[in-house]
């Protein structure tokens, strides 16, 4: 996962590279480079570290004029993040590239290219293309030509731009499995990873899709297949504002996003419910006719998205309706049997997981029924491939640890769920009841929100914890799977959640004074059986953290600090106390001092396996 910009302009193109870097930095942020083109050469500058070392590395360059360029911000996949393994990377002093993805083939590519007299200066499986590319180069005298008998012996995931100085004028870019669009702009023509990476110069744009390839010159853009015959291609308005994706009055990311879930909630709910019931054609204009011939759900993501779609599991199974949830590269890489009528659905974020695509394609093969996607990003590729789409309008997320998006998918996922068991066992009665309780959902979350002072003190008991239990029962087991992850992704606590009916067989071995325990307690009829889940800690001197909603009745006693989340009904509570987790996580990592917007090893978008 990386991020890619390149521009032909007729003005300096260095601050709108640098722009777009900073835009796609949540993509990798390991090391980052640019290269300048104009009459006397390239000029590249390449550093380890952020966009902030770049700018500091680029020194009094930061004034170059140069009206062509390339740059990158990398997430290391082959090769280490050295300054030497930094895109772009450069041949003969004439041709660049940058790329984003992982070639499989670079092995024997590799070998061939030695043979053939090539030196490779990095670690990298991207240098593979830039040799090839100039092989190809030197035959036929015309870069997009290079590029396109390149490709073809390509796998794996990519998406490239390459620049000449033979021809300086033009930047040809290509794309299989790595996301890419280009950018219309007044002064110029641009490629990059993502739209948001351009909005400081376009809101106009050309998605390209798998196996095309892409010129930009100063007379415009063509989008051609791989046999070379030009595609005609739409232009997407985007609607997003270049300022939405801004830190504002908030310290971090993460945090601004964990207080926008209460407009995130609402606008996801906005045109989506009436008074007593949920809209038809929310999903799409045929979803009341799949809905109704729907007999199973089959539900994939990974890491966050996944613990939505765990959720979503018990409340399809309660309104009788059977669910299967299983994480993308696991389904991806086995045998399954799809029943007949199943709907697929896909969670994510980025709508660019390349496990998540994947196992899409593969249930596709496999004849699944029919395919819906609940995602946030309008333009990518799920969005595309899928033939029921539900955007979550949880706008522009950019802390790498994911808040907004999954409650807003949990949103949606309640939409689903009653849209689809209406048609089975789901009454009237109860449909009414959770409309009623999801209009009250964004309010109730802005009281949970006023709780972070409390939840920042209690954050102090585990900064000096090297590991923690997260506990929940039913809906709220998923719950305690998201807080530890949030915990562990963030503050770099170990952390471990579990189904609160196993802690006696096997992990309340782990319980002493040095690990805290956390649990999630949803206020129904399990909550008695976490009573003695409490119980069995605090006799083992175990610390004991308990979120729970003010019916519960627990008692606050020596080492069992309890958080009244004040009334919660079950069927939104997993929502509601995620907020808490995630505002744990976040005071956590501010004591220990992380970087929570960046965690280390992370990228926000996974688009490589
Ligand atoms: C965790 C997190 C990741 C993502 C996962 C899937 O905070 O953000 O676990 O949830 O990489 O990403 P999407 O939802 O974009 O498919």
């Amino acid at each position: 996962m990386c991020g890619i910009v390149c521009a032909i302009s007729n003005q300096p193109v260095l601050p709108l590279l640098i722009e777009g870097l900073k835009r796609l930095e949540y993509r990798g942020y390991d090391s980052a480079g640019v290269a300048l083109l104009d009459e006397d050469g390239f000029e590249r500058t390449r550093s380890v570290g952020r966009i902030a070392d770049l700018v500091a590395a680029l020194g009094t360059g930061i004034n170059n004029t140069s009206t062509a360029g390339i740059a990158h911000t990398r997430w290391a996949t082959h090769g280490a993040p050295t300054r030497n393994n930094a895109h772009p990377h450069l041949t003969t002093g004439k041709l660049a590239i940058v790329h984003n993805g992982i070639i499989e083939n670079h092995q024997s590519l590799r070998e061939g290219l030695i043979k053939a007299g090539y030196h490779f200066e990095s670690e990298t499986d991207t240098e593979v293309i830039l040799h090839e590319v100039d092989r190809q180069y030197q035959q036929t005298g015309n870069l997009y030509e290079a590029v396109r008998a390149t490709v073809k012996r390509l796998k794996g995931a990519y998406a490239i731009g390459l620049i000449s100085s033979d021809e300086p004028r033009r930047i040809v870019g290509a794309r299989s499995g790595s996301p890419m669009v280009v950018g219309l702009g007044e002064d110029g023509h641009y490629i990059a990873s993502d739209m948001a990476a351009l909005l400081s110069v376009t809101h106009d744009f050309h998605i390209i899709n798998d196996d095309e390839l892409v010129e930009i010159d100063d007379d415009g853009v063509r989008i051609s297949n791989l046999d070379g015959e030009t595609v005609e291609r739409e232009i997407f308005t985007s609607d997003q504002h270049a300022g939405a994706a801004d830190l504002g009055e908030y310290r971090h990311y993460m945090l601004k996003e964990i207080h926008e879930q209460t407009q995130a909630v609402a606008d996801t709910l906005e045109g989506r419910i009436a008074a007593q019931q949920v809209l038809t054609g929310i999903f799409g204009a045929q979803d009341e006719a799949i809905f109704k011939q729907t007999r199973a759900i089959q539900i994939i993501a990974c890491g966050t998205s996944y613990h939505a779609g765990l959720v979503a599991q018990y409340w399809f199974e309660k309104y009788g309706m059977a669910c299967r949830v299983e994480i993308a590269s696991e389904f991806r890489s086995r045998k399954h049997t799809i029943a007949d009528n199943t709907l697929l659905v896909t969670l994510s974020q980025s709508g660019e997981t390349i496990d998540t695509l994947a196992a899409l394609k593969i249930a596709r093969e496999a004849g699944v029924a029919h395919t819906l996607t609940i995602c946030n990003a309008p333009e990518s590729t799920l969005v595309r491939e899928s033939e029921l789409v539900f955007m979550t309008h949880a706008g522009p997320e950019i802390g790498v640890a994911s808040t907004k998006a999954f409650t807003t998918q949990l949103v949606s996922l309640l939409l689903l769920v009653v849209s689809v068991t209406r048609h089975h066992r789901l009454t009237q009665a109860d449909e009414t009841k959770i409309v009623k309780e999801l209009r009250e959902l964004p309010s109730i979350i802005d009281e949970t929100l006023k709780r972070e002072e409390e939840i920042a003190r209690l954050a102090t008991l585990f900064a000096d914890k090297e590991h923690a239990l997260f506990l929940g029962r039913g809906t709220q087991y998923p719950i305690a799977m998201e807080g530890a992850l949030k915990l562990k992704e963030i503050s770099y606590i170990h952390a471990e959640a579990y189904a609160a009916g196993e802690l006696k067989h096997g992990p309340l071995a782990l319980v002493d004074e040095k690990m805290p325990v956390i649990a999630v307690a949803p206020n129904n009829r399990l909550l008695e059986k976490l009573k003695s889940n409490i119980e069995e800690v605090r006799a083992r001197g175990g610390h004991m953290l308990v979120f729970a909603d003010d019916q519960a009745r627990i008692d606050q006693t020596a080492g069992v600090e309890i958080i009244n989340i004040g009334r919660v009904d079950n069927i939104i509570a997993p929502i509601v106390f995620t907020i808490p987790l995630q505002m744990l996580a976040y005071h956590v990592a501010l004591i220990k001092g992380t970087d929570v917007d960046k965690p280390r090893n992370l990228a926000k978008s996974v688009t490589v396996e």
